[in-house]
């Protein structure tokens, strides 16, 4: 790395590397590693668990009054009352993991008052280190990341993730699908999330959507897409993403045009509390209950609530977006 990194960058970098080298020796022996279900067709394996403890451990060390959000360890651990977070996800793409399919990552931001500041998504295959700091532009190893230049979705390659566990809405996707798969060059799904949106940084994926995801999968690759010069947002093309289970990004012209597909199927309810779509496409789904949990006090998040209205009439024009 030719540039000096800003300190908290620099630790995000060295617990990402060294959870890699903790996912990589596994890697050699991969029988070996234990494997618990989470829910159907959701895995954690001691991988997981072990880079997560060095990671926590390792950014704890520097800043030990900052606050964690952790994959496997929820807000178990770290300052419950900072403005900093770290949010984390120790080994994104693990069913690819458990396969030996060598697409996984590690990742690592650091939020202050909720905006993502800090970013490092780590690839212990090719060794490659995405990283962003606000302001500060984005980077993979030394090379300075645009996004791509491509100006139609017509010419694009999209990346996205298909939804997999019980109680995802499938129709819903499908029918996303179906349109987008339909409209671009071509649709790419390699299983790890936090990539995915490196991805598009890189400009090797001209777009991105996918359902589903929680903030560990996509806070850090959300500060590098915008530091690429990229968009990121939720189905309606506004900023509120993170937590929201519902994620596009891309180039500015083909965000634009993601979005155009997309609102229709925006789960964020509309000022005047109506459906955004009819019919089966925009049933509850298990996603509900996340959004609840993670935006309410603990006592109110057993009962699921609808989620924060959002304004999404006017222009669907992409404006730059601040992160998280
Ligand atoms: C998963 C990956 C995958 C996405 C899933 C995520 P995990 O993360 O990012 O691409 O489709 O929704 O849960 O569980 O392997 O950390
Ligand atoms: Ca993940
Ligand atoms: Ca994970």
């Amino acid at each position: 790395m030719s540039q000096s990194l800003h300190p908290m960058l620099n630790i995000a970098v060295k617990a990402a590397r060294a959870a890699g080298a903790v996912i990589n020796r596994a890697s050699l022996d991969i029988e070996k590693v234990q494997v618990e279900s989470k829910g159907v067709n959701d895995f954690v394996t001691e991988v997981d668990k072990h880079a997560e403890a060095i990671i926590v451990e390792t950014l704890l060390a520097a800043y030990p009054g900052h606050g964690i959000l952790a994959e496997e360890s929820g807000r178990e651990m770290g300052a419950k009352d900072s403005e900093f977070l770290w949010i984390i996800d120790p080994l994104d793409g693990t069913t690819n993991f458990i396969h030996g399919f060598p697409v996984y990552a590690v990742s690592i931001a650091l939020a202050w008052r909720g905006v993502v500041q800090q970013a490092v998504v780590y690839d212990p295959n090719r060794n490659d280190l995405f990283y962003a700091s606000r302001g500060r532009g984005a980077y993979l190893n030394d090379r300075r990341l645009r996004v791509s230049k491509r100006l139609r979705l017509a010419d694009s390659l999209i990346g996205t993730g298909f939804p997999f566990r019980k109680g995802d809405n499938f129709k819903r996707y499908m029918k996303m699908f179906e349109e987008i798969s339909q409209q671009c060059a071509g649709l790419r799904r390699p299983g790890a999330a936090s990539l995915d949106l490196c991805y598009v940084a890189a400009g090797y994926y001209d777009g991105f959507f996918e359902t589903g995801l929680s903030p560990w999968d996509i806070a850090a690759a959300s500060l590098i897409i915008t530091e690429a010069g990229g968009l990121i947002g939720n189905f309606s093309g506004e900023a509120d993403f993170l937590y929201q289970r519902e994620v596009v990004a891309g180039n500015p012209k083909v965000y634009g045009q993601l979005v155009n597909i997309l609102t229709p199927y925006t789960r964020v309810i509309k000022d005047d509390g109506s459906t955004p779509v009819e019919g089966d496409a925009a049933a509850p789904d298990a996603t509900d209950a996340f959004v609840a949990a993670a935006t309410e006090a603990p006592a109110a998040a057993a009962e699921p609530k609808p989620r924060k209205a959002l304004k999404v009439s006017g222009p669907r024009t992409p404006r730059t977006r601040s992160g998280a």
